[in-house]
């Protein structure tokens, strides 16, 4: 792991892969990884681990089926959200956006439970930052 500072809108130029996050550092057992998005994600769920999310560039939407119905909330750019463990989401920007996530290393972006990975989304428990 990278021990200088890393400056995020670097880290997002080094790479072009949309849905596959890049790990910029660690805390603890817990990754810090940034991705860029557009498009739809997939309906997923993390059983054991909530996922925290922030907003850096443009919107997202993470839709949530929760026991009271579907949602979808909205995350204009400096936002925060996080989505419960256990709770079936579905992020999706259509028109693009830079995102930074909080979750245990080893997380898959998939879940542990989920809908059929189409090939625009990788399926990763993120990659090492190239820069
Ligand atoms: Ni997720």
């Amino acid at each position: 792991m990278n021990h200088d500072p890393i400056a995020l809108n670097e880290a997002l130029a080094s790479f072009d892969a949309l849905w596959s996050p890049r790990i910029v550092t660690r805390v603890n057992d817990y990754d810090v990884r940034v991705a860029k998005v557009e498009g739809e994600h997939l309906w997923h769920a993390h059983d054991d681990t909530d996922e925290f999310f922030l907003v850096l560039e443009g919107e997202l939407f993470i839709s949530l089926r929760e026991p009271t119905g579907e949602r979808t909330v909205h995350l204009p750019r400096g936002s925060v959200f996080t989505v419960p463990r256990g709770t079936e989401h579905k992020p999706h920007a259509p028109k693009g956006a830079a995102i930074l996530m909080f979750e245990p290393t080893g997380t898959p972006t998939v879940g542990d439970r989920h809908d059929e990975v189409p090939e625009h989304v990788d399926a990763t428990t993120g990659h090492a930052l190239d820069m």
